[in-house]
């Protein structure tokens, strides 16, 4: 319809690469953006979503990899056995029909039993660095730079993920090449042995229905190497005090990240990655901002540049 092409913005960049932009109300959003500016960037902090969100959608034409299922282990049999979990669960996460406390006790169980597998398997931190060096991943153009503009300006980013912290934080290393400040992955945990071997997650398990600032508190130390309980205490006391937020996600679930926050403004980016017809009406209602064709980052650095 007429209205859609007026609020959808053709942005080329590089002269080949065409990307799609829909903001489906404008004013709303400079409203928003406006609100934040004016509060400044202590005022301010990024939530995102992993996989699919902060990693490209399509590599060379195949899908790109989830934390998840990038892990090779040791023993190939233990592959075949979190496979088959996959298999059976996934239907489930996204059955319309199962009620959502169901839902939540059948991905508690899922979650489990694959954690389970990947401790039985003595899963080694070698092994980790082997998968990554071997997946088929990568961050969207311009995410390094996002990163680097919020440290600058000191906003915190909040890397919120039901996936596995310890294997989001070597594919940080592997293909960015440096650590920043203020990126704190909330995520699965992995506690290893003496002898290299997973032996435990820490705190409670993080799961897609329970991914939101709740498991902030949930969760293990936001620092890598931190278990000063007093120390995170203050970060996450002081992320309640940032009540602007600037949340990226590709499922339409991702906006309940921000639950447990009571912010003021939120900005909502969304990235439609798969079933673009079926689903562009709903997540173009949902989101602020809406990219399509696995977008790169450089929107959203735009947009944070305006924010603080
Ligand atoms: P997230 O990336 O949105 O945080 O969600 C994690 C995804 O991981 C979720 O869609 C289910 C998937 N998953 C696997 O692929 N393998 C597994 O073993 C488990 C437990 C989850």
């Amino acid at each position: 319809s007429g209205k859609n092409q007026a609020q959808m913005e053709q942005v080329v960049v590089n002269g080949s690469e065409s990307h799609l932009v829909v903001v489906d109300n404008p004013n709303l959003l400079q409203k928003k953006i406006s609100a934040i500016r004016l509060a400044g960037p202590a005022k301010l902090q990024v939530i995102a979503d992993f996989d699919a969100t902060l990693t490209k959608y399509w590599i060379n034409g195949c899908r790109g990899q989830s934390s998840h299922n990038l892990l090779q282990q040791e023993d190939p049999e233990y592959n075949v056995k979190r496979q088959t979990l996959y298999d059976y669960y996934h239907p489930l996460e996204f059955d319309p029909a199962i009620p959502l406390d169901e839902k939540a006790k059948l991905m508690v169980e899922w979650w489990e039993k694959t954690h389970a597998l990947l401790i039985e398997g003595g899963l080694t931190y070698n092994a980790i660095q082997n998968s990554v060096a071997e997946a088929t991943i990568a961050f969207r153009d311009g995410v390094t730079e996002l990163f680097e503009l919020l440290e600058e300006k000191g906003v915190p980013v909040l890397i919120f993920s039901a996936g596995l912290a310890d294997i989001i934080e070597e594919v940080l290393k592997q293909k960015v090449h440096r650590s920043f400040k203020n990126v704190r992955i909330v995520s699965n945990r992995m506690v290893f042995d003496e002898n290299g071997r997973l032996q435990s997650f820490k705190g409670k398990t993080i799961h897609v229905l329970n991914k939101n600032e709740h498991a902030l508190d949930m969760a293990a130390p936001l620092h890598d190497h931190c278990d000063d309980l007093n120390g995170l205490g203050d970060e996450k006391s002081s992320l309640k005090k940032r009540t602007n937020v600037l949340l990226l996600g590709d499922h339409i679930g991702d906006l309940g990240m921000s639950d447990g926050l009571d912010y003021e403004t939120r900005i909502s980016v969304g990235f439609l990655n798969d079933k673009v017809e079926s689903s562009l009406e709903s997540y173009r209602k949902a989101f602020d901002i809406l990219y399509l064709n696995d977008s790169s980052m450089h929107g959203v650095v735009k947009l944070a540049s305006h924010l603080c």
